[in-house]
Formats: C-alpha cells, sequence, structure tokens
C-alpha cells in the first residue's frame, strides 16, 4: 500500500513518521517544492527505520508527481501554517491555489487514489478538493475532527486527572476556533458521562479550551502544531489501508445529513478500504444542532470567498 504526503513540514513529516511507525504502509512518498527538502527528510526518517523497527519504505521527491503514481491515499498539508493571531480562514487566499494544483496532480497520477486534505482553512479545501476534482464524495476527506477530539480528551484527561485512554470524546462541526462543537454531553470517562466528574463550569473550560486548541498551540510555538495533526492524520490512512472500518469525526461533503448540504463540515463518518463508508447520523439536542448550524453558517461563509479567488 503506497501512500503519499504532499508537503515535507513539520505536519507532513510527522505525518509520514507516524505512518512508518505503524508499520502498516509498503511505502510513503514525501512530496515537497522545496528543492532536495522531501529528499533529505525521508533520508533522515529512514535512518530511524533500523531504529524504531519499521519496513516501511519511505522516499522524497522535489516537486515530481511521477513519483506519487499508483498511490492509494494522499495527503495534502500543503500551504502555509498558522503565525499567532491568525485564524485558518485567514490563509485561503495563498492555500487555496496550492490545494487545487496539488489535487489536481496527484489525480493525475492516482486516479483512483482518495484523498486527505490538512491545509488550512482545512473544511473550505475539502469544499474546494471536490469542486476542482469532480470525485465521489467517498475519497475526499477533511482531517479536522480526529484531531480536536484528541485535543477535546486530553483537556478531559487533564480535568479530571485521568489517562486519556478512559475518555470518549468527540468533536464536531467546523475545524475553527468558533466552529468547533465539543459533544460534552455524550463524551465518557470508561462509560461514565463526563457531567458526573465536573461540574458545568469546568466542563465549559474543557469546552473552551478545546476550541482554541490550535491557536494556542500557535501562540506558545510561533506557528501551527505538528505531532498530534500528523497523528490524526495517521490514524485515518491507518483506518483506510488496513480497512478498518474504524468511526472517526472528518469533514465530508453533505447532502441533508443533519440537514445540511453544498458544505463540507466535521461528521462522524467510517472509514474503510473505500475511504468514508458511511455517514454517521447521531441523535443531537436542539442545543447541539443549533452549534452545528452556526458552525456550517460560518464555514458557508468562508466557502465564499473561493469564489472572489479566481481559481
Ligand atoms: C491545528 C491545525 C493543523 O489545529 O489546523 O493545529
Amino acid at each position: 500500500m503506497k501512500v503519499t504526503v504532499v508537503g515535507a513540514g513539520a505536519v507532513g513529516a510527522s505525518c509520514a513518521e507516524y505512518i512508518a511507525i505503524k508499520n502498516f504502509a509498503s511505502e510513503v512518498v514525501l512530496v515537497d517544492i522545496k528543492e532536495n527538502f522531501a529528499e533529505g527528510k525521508s533520508m533522515d526518517l529512514m535512518q530511524t527505520a533500523s531504529l524504531n523497527g519499521f519496513d516501511t519504505k519511505i522516499t522524497g521527491s522535489t516537486n515530481d508527481y511521477s513519483k506519487t503514481a499508483g498511490s492509494h491515499v494522499a495527503v495534502i498539508t500543503s500551504g502555509i501554517p498558522r503565525k499567532p493571531g491568525m485564524t485558518r480562514e485567514e490563509l485561503i487566499g495563498i492555500n487555496a491555489g496550492i490545494v487545487k494544483s496539488v489535487s489536481e496532480q496527484l489525480i493525475k497520477q492516482s486516479p483512483d487514489v482518495i484523498l486527505i486534505i490538512v491545509s488550512n482553512p482545512m473544511d473550505t479545501m475539502t469544499y474546494l478538493t471536490h469542486k476542482v476534482t469532480g470525485l465521489p464524495k467517498n475519497r475526499i476527506i477533511g482531517m479536522g475532527g480526529a484531531l480536536d477530539s484528541a485535543r477535546f480528551k486530553y483537556r478531559l484527561a487533564e480535568a479530571m486527572e485521568c489517562p486519556t485512554s478512559d475518555i470518549d470524546g468527540m468533536v464536531i462541526g467546523g475545524h475553527s476556533d468558533k466552529g468547533m462543537v465539543p459533544l460534552t454531553r455524550i463524551a465518557t470517562r470508561n462509560s461514565v458521562r463526563v457531567s458526573e466528574f465536573l461540574e458545568a463550569d469546568r466542563l465549559q473550560k474543557v469546552l473552551e479550551d478545546t476550541k482554541v486548541g490550535g491557536a494556542t498551540l500557535t501562540g506558545m510555538l510561533g506557528t501551527s502544531a505538528w505531532y498530534a495533526p500528523g497523528a490524526a492524520v495517521s490514524g485515518l490512512v491507518q483506518a483506510i489501508a488496513c480497512d478498518q472500518k474504524k468511526m472517526f469525526p472528518c469533514s465530508v461533503m453533505l447532502d441533508g445529513e443533519y440537514g445540511l448540504s453544498d458544505l463540507c463540515i466535521g461528521a462522524p463518518v467510517v472509514l474503510g478500504k473505500n475511504g468514508i463508508e458511511s455517514i454517521v447520523e447521531i441523535d443531537l439536542v436542539e442545543a447541539e444542532l443549533s452549534q452545528l448550524i452556526s458552525s456550517a453558517e460560518g464555514v458557508k461563509a468562508t466557502n465564499t470567498l473561493l469564489n472572489d479567488l479566481n481559481l
């Protein structure tokens, strides 16, 4: 199973590293526009193979997409990351053109590829990829909810002073500071609702910290985070490659589900060898549904910015 990762920056390289360490792919091709950068990152990663005990072959390419031919899954991380104080939406002008060109080149080499979009603003970049490629909706997946859910579980575990492995929880909605909808009502610690452990105001703080999870790290690091984004992507790639039928919240093109259509936004999906095998419609209470609808309005407003970009 061959995987391409476009963009050998921090997120792309972490993603390649986690995929290799999990040892389920035969080959990972890293692509970058910067001369020799992907080749260098690949060589460095390959020199960890004997130390970390993986057999995945990692190769690098400077913008030569012929090296990506026959990929089963391709991850697009290219574009510029956020700087402190920036929103994900502010990146649209530069990243839209890059994501369009990268997705077109990938499909030329791998007509059956399943695309995972990471570049920000992620929901809008996922929508754009649908519009420019016309691929069936099961083959375009936006990575945001898996990351936001991991951050949500981290914050819940921190608040309850317990290991994250005790926690189950999910964030749906847009991958933006205002748009995320952490489902605190149904989050659990070993099947017990988290509201039995945490007072409402502490739970509200968990929710708020989760929503600004990316911005908090951007402020601390001077650029966008990479370990958790890389790990989240590797989980999605593995679910597809190993046909796991595992459920994740991902940005997906909706067509009436949750009363929404003609946008990509975070909703629970089942991932397997066909990419998105199904979209799961869970029963939301009125407050959650209205948060999801207002999140969708925000995503749609960002999508309309695509019209001014002359792509
Ligand atoms: C973040 C970026 C990947 O949330 O959107 O860290």
